[in-house]
């Protein structure tokens, strides 16, 4: 329901386009694996699920998944047709004009009049779904759409550092997807190969996740590989410690191994990470180990986790992760939502906690969810700002509130997972097929594990708390009115024109053809003073400050 709230809390538009149009693009040429070396433009991109569809065909029937001139049987509404741009609100996927549009028109209309963003995270889901038995799909033609998809965002954003992550659309069959290293995890550090560090090639084509410094010693971005936590993935067991008869780690274990060290390494360094990844971390969507171990280091790495981010809902949405000793948690009601809007709606729920005071902040962190280029509602792209003054650096190792009773080289307690640790031999034939992944540490013989608590490193004065250098300062996110703009394009294709001509068809396709899409503000979290800077310094930009509300957008959603 999250998902229509957004899509419905459309309450700002305007404007924007006639003010955007005139921001061009100034390319720098550093090659597009380095990391930033000059003073950060404090912006970056978020797109996912582009779900391109060599297969589209514009006017075939949308329920056969846009490929085909007749529906499938036994639909209600066989006679909708496939929309020039992509079909809003359907399970077709996006023709790739649709893809290769949205990237230029981001490309022209996203990047400051100082130059640039300085990063662009995408989280996976770059090839067609599954969903039509008369063209089954191909590890092959998955590759190549990624390949493709790849080469419209170096085009759009040349020089800028791109950080991929795996979705669970593209890989061969969706969803499944074995303990690494595998053909899918070489294929993809082949095909991103310039944007993996190549420090991180070994760890990829394990594990199919990989950390890469953004600004150097100040930001990096881990991608997660979520299919390893997702519970559909019939090929792994769920984050268990151990499995099968050669006691191998079970690749979600060792990814989350793999994440908490190197979390402590970054956090050690003074450094803040953006964790990604294509499957959000709910419960709905991660195995019970999983959502559960992986919520307890996000929770204790708070003042290193500046944020999260994921796509694959392909809605607008948010979570807040909740410690397990986490008291209060909000009075949510669906039915009340979007009574005041969201910003209304949150300061309700937020109302009925129990107060400062009371509630303790280090209990409880948020993550994002980005909608999708792929229109199953509207096609949308976030852009974050962030704080660059470097002046306001915070480094945990000085300021970090730690709980008393850690003992870092205690085990998380799985408690559900009754695998003997003594087996040293065990042991040892893992270590050596995953070497990257650290020593297990041995259970007490005779004793009943003791329950601990380990280090919580949070604390008010992080980025991810309070406004200082590295904090998320907002969004502000663009969407596309697909169906206004197909109807656009309709009406060139059925002009009449006054004299029959033989090329009129081709004239008007081609002219079909020119047509760019075009986005328009959907919403941001901050003033319009703030957002306007950065694209507009000189103009001394004097609009609405809090952007009118959108009462207008379509909510077909919610039918
Ligand atoms: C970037 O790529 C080039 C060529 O592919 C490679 O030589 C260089 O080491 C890479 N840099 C990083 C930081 O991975
Ligand atoms: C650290 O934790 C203690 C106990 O929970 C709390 O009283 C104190 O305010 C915290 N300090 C900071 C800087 O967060
Ligand atoms: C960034 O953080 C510093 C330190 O808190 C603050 O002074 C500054 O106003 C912030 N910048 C923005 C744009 O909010």
């Amino acid at each position: 329901m999250r998902s229509c709230t957004s899509a419905l809390v459309a309450w700002a538009a305007v404007l924007a386009h006639a003010l955007l149009v005139s921001a061009s693009q100034t390319v720098f040429s550093a090659p597009s694996n380095a990391s930033i070396e000059r003073k950060p433009f404090g912006r970056f991109l978020h797109i996912t699920d582009l779900h391109p569809d060599p297969h589209y065909k514009h006017a075939s029937a949308v329920h056969a998944a846009c490929h085909h001139t007749k529906p499938k049987k036994h639909k209600a509404d066989g006679k909708q047709r496939a929309g020039w741009f992509g079909t809003a609100l359907s399970d077709c996927d996006s023709p790739p004009r649709l893809v290769e549009s949205s990237l230029q028109w981001a490309a022209n209309n996203l990047v400051g009049k100082d130059g640039g963003i300085d990063f662009v995270i995408w989280t996976g889901d770059s090839a067609r779904h599954d969903n039509d038995d008369k063209l089954p799909r191909s590890s092959k033609e998955i590759f190549e759409l990624n390949r493709w998809t790849l080469d419209q965002l170096e085009r759009a954003f040349p020089g800028v550092p791109l950080v991929p992550s795996v979705g669970n659309n593209d890989i061969f069959p969706h969803n499944i997807l074995f303990p690494g290293p595998n053909a899918v995890t070489k294929e993809y550090v082949q095909i991103w190969q310039d944007h993996v560090p190549e420090y991180e090639f070994h760890t990829f084509e394990q594990g199919g996740y990989y950390v890469k410094e953004l600004l150097p010693n100040r930001l990096a971005a881990m991608s997660l590989n979520t299919l390893y936590f997702y519970d559909n993935n019939k090929a792994v067991d769920g984050c268990v410690r151990t499995r099968g008869k050669h006691k191998d780690v079970d690749p979600g274990t060792a990814q989350l191994d793999w994440l908490e060290v190197q979390l402590d390494l970054f956090r050690q360094r003074g450094m803040q990470v953006h964790l990604l990844g294509h499957v959000p971390p709910t419960a709905g969507n991660y195995f019970a180990r999983c959502y559960k171990r992986y919520t307890d280091i996000v929770l204790r790495f708070q003042d290193t986790i500046v944020a999260q981010h994921f796509g694959h809902m392909n809605t607008d949405a948010f979570f807040i992760q909740e410690d397990q000793e986490a008291v209060y948690t909000a009075a949510h009601n669906d039915a009340e939502v979007l009574q005041e809007g969201l910003p209304g709606d949150l300061r309700q729920d937020y109302s009925t906690l129990p107060g400062k005071g009371r509630t303790d902040e280090d209990l409880y962190s948020v993550f994002f969810i980005a909608p999708s280029i792929i229109p199953t509602y509207y096609p949308s792209m976030r852009l974050w700002t962030y704080n660059t003054t470097e002046s306001a650096r915070y480094t945990a190792t000085t300021t970090t509130n730690t709980t008393q009773d850690d003992d870092d080289t205690d085990e998380v307690e799985q408690e559900d997972d009754d695998v003997d640790l003594d087996d040293d031999e065990g042991m040892v034939g893992v270590r050596s097929r995953h070497h990257h992944r650290p020593v297990p540490p041995k259970k007490r013989k005779g004793k009943k594990h003791k329950k601990r608590r380990r280090a919580r490193h949070a604390s008010a004065a992080s980025p991810s708390r309070t406004n200082t250098y590295l904090s998320l300062l907002g969004y502000s996110q663009w969407v596309m009115d697909i169906d206004a703009q197909n109807d656009a394009v309709e009406r060139i294709l059925h002009r009449d024109t006054l004299k029959k001509h033989d090329d009129d068809d081709e004239k008007r396709r081609k002219e079909a053809e020119a047509v760019e899409v075009d986005y328009r503000l959907e919403y941001a979290t901050y003033p319009g003073s703030v957002l306007w800077a950065a694209f507009h310094p000189e103009s001394g930009y004097t609009g609405p400050e809090a952007v009118p509300k959108r009462a207008s957008w379509p909510s077909r959603c919610g039918a």
